[in-house]
């Protein structure tokens, strides 16, 4: 069976910890293989938040792409792939994808995406949200795409914060219909709970 491509794009919203994870778990994957990209905001980030730098956040993916690269084979409709997640997703990128900008290589390829119809999931984070926010979720949604805030869930009790993360990113997995072992599914509640 040949692997389908996963378009992984990091951006500048708080929240690195869910590209990077993402790519963890997918790396040596038997059904994916990932197609990085980072935005220059997502780098500072990285830094900022998990003390990395963008040569080690690459190494964790199959092929990596230049954001400024709008010539990539990402940036066609030619290019099969299952789609792309944005993680986390800022309201810049959000903004650029709901106005079909393209104005770089994750817009464009986010682009591409919709235009083909395949799944588009934006891990969109920010807190509280304005009008152009909330419109711009609303534009993408009526395209076609995922609106995915990393929100997490809290009836499984997570013990950790990498159980949290790994909470949400099981879901967005589920959207592919990638196989993994982040989060059980849920057997309904306790016995005796009501
Ligand atoms: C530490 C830090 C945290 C940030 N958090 C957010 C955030 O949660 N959501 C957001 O939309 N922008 C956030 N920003 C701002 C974005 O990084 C900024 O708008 C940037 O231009 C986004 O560009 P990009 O979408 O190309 O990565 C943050 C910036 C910094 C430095």
């Amino acid at each position: 069976m040949s692997r389908q491509r996963l378009i992984i794009a990091i951006t500048g919203a708080t929240g690195a910890v869910y590209g990077v994870r993402l790519l963890e778990h997918l790396r040596g994957h038997a059904q994916v293989e990932t197609h990085l990209l980072i935005s220059d905001a997502g780098v500072l980030n990285l830094h900022q938040e998990l003390d990395l730098n963008r040569k080690e956040v690459e190494a964790l993916a199959g092929v990596v792409h230049n954001v400024r690269d709008v010539g990539a084979s990402i940036a066609s409709g030619s290019f099969a792939s299952a789609g792309m997640i944005v993680a986390p997703c800022s309201m810049k990128t959000l903004a650029s994808v709901a106005h079909g900008l393209s104005d770089n290589l994750i817009t464009r390829a986010a682009d591409v995406v919709l235009k083909e119809r395949r799944r588009l999931v934006l891990m969109v984070r920010e807190t509280p949200f304005n009008l152009a926010h909330l419109r711009n979720m609303t534009a993408v949604t009526e395209m076609g795409g995922v609106i995915f805030p990393p929100l997490p869930g809290f009836y499984h009790r997570p013990a950790s914060m990498e159980q949290m993360v790994d909470q949400t990113l099981g879901r967005v997995l589920d959207l592919f219909g990638i196989t993994h072992q982040l989060t059980p599914e849920w057997q309904g509640m306790k016995a005796g709970s009501n």
